[in-house]
């Protein structure tokens, strides 16, 4: 290939570690095989959960005024969704956004990209807690920044070694990055560990990104803690969509509120809210249609909260039922992340294990090592989104599987 004629630098180098399985799973299906896939985070498509009413209703109402067919730039909504955020923020988190701390991006995948695009230069030091969201170790290769990792503990819930995270400081770490809820273990992080990754921030002048697209997707009566709630100083970047909280995958409404009580980060907040209002133009519509979701009933969860703790349960019995894998109770988000007894003795990877669980049984996972090169290589990641009746199926295969392999 002409060099002038390849691929950026920045996107050249960039791995989809899924590749070979999915390679693989379209190969099988070609040849007629059904295949049972444990892989998706859509509540709608995967979860055949639906959107509320009012939802559909205020998505009607919009599509039929025919202002919201042209630029939203010249039409009040992005400011009126900026506060419908900012009511919705305080009134689950206690914290309150002025307007022009809270920036409109296409969902929460959209919200990381900008944040790496706005504040990290490469060689730039990001502290994270693995295993966590693969689009943070993809967007790593991709912006040049360097990844350091701490362990997450998973004896104990999940949760952050912070002895360990303090270790990993140095001169050029420049924040730290939390999932939490956590995709993909389900851990939800305490307020007393939320106190601590404030501390040692405060200590090292650093950022602290929070996602938190699962805050309202938890169970046992846990409740997600923003961090931005406990932070009296420090600077905290909260990621957020609308995605999972109001089953809206499709209006790919995210956000971004930058809690930043001693204004140390007017710079990055300003520069960050120019670059959106230039190359972000969000649409019309569905911004409208956010705002009415947003201030619309929010009772659907208590529903859809049930059926997916009783969905859980059932993965998690399951999983632990089965010789060779242990898993943590996920007490929030869709997934569970199951430590494989074999893998490095058996399977070579995790790779090698879901490939051989594909091929003998038809079932796709999510490989392990996809959310942490450290800590995840002994784990996949599975979604617990799915009604009872398809994880069954796939759980008696995988049982068969670990039967014929473990003994
Ligand atoms: C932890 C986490 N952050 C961000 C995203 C991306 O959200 P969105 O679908 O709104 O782009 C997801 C999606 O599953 C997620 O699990």
């Amino acid at each position: 290939m002409v060099v002038k004629q390849r691929a950026s630098n920045r996107i050249r180098l960039l791995e989809d570690p899924m590749k070979p399985i999915e390679t693989r799973v379209k190969k099988l299906q070609n040849e007629g095989k059904r295949i049972i896939s444990l892989v998706s985070g859509d509540p709608i498509n995967a979860g055949g959960f639906t959107p509320p009413e009012h939802v559909v209703r205020s998505l009607v109402m919009a599509a039929q005024d025919k202002k919201n067919y042209g630029y939203s730039g010249y039409l009040p909504w992005g400011l009126e969704l900026k506060r419908a955020i900012a009511d919705r923020q305080k009134k689950d988190h206690g914290i309150f956004y002025p307007p022009d701390r809270i920036v409109l991006t296409y969902g929460g995948t959209n919200a990381i990209d900008l944040l790496y695009f706005s504040l990290f230069d490469p060689k730039d030091e990001l502290l994270v807690p693995e295993p966590t969201y693969h689009l943070f170790v993809f967007l790593t290769q991709c912006y040049r920044t360097k990844f350091v990792t701490c362990r997450s503990d998973e004896t104990n819930d999940w949760l952050p070694d912070i002895d360990d995270l303090r270790t990993k400081i140095s001169e050029k770490t420049k924040c730290i990055i939390l999932v939490n809820p956590n995709n993909p273990t389900g851990a939800v992080y305490n307020e007393k560990i939320l106190r601590e990754f404030v501390n040692i921030a405060g200590e090292h002048d650093l950022v602290i990104i929070s996602d938190e697209i699962y805050d309202m997707t938890t169970f046992d009566g846990v409740k997600a803690i923003s961090i931005a709630s406990v932070a009296k100083d420090v600077p905290c970047i909260i990621l957020n969509a609308l995605t999972k909280s109001y089953l809206v995958p499709a209006f790919r409404q995210g956000f971004i509120c930058f809690h930043d009580p001693e204004e140390k980060i007017n710079e990055l907040v300003e520069k960050t809210n120019t670059f959106a209002s230039k190359m972000l133009p969000m649409s019309a519509l569905i911004q409208k249609a956010s705002i009415d979701v947003l201030k619309g009933p929010t009772e659907f969860r208590k529903d859809l909260l049930k059926k997916l703790e009783k969905r859980r349960d059932y993965a998690w019995k399951r999983l632990n039922e089965i010789d060779g894998l242990t898993c943590v109770k996920p007490k929030g988000s869709y997934f569970a992340f199951p430590k494989v007894d074999g893998i490095g003795r058996i399977w070579k990877s995790d790779k090698d294990f879901l490939l051989s669980l594909l091929e003998e049984e038809g079932i796709v996972l999510r490989l392990g090592s996809m959310f942490g090169e450290k800590y995840g290589v002994e784990h996949f990641r599975v979604s617990f989104l799915f009604p009872i009746n398809t994880m069954r199926e796939a759980y008696d295969k995988l049982e068969s599987f670990m039967k014929r392999h473990v003994s």
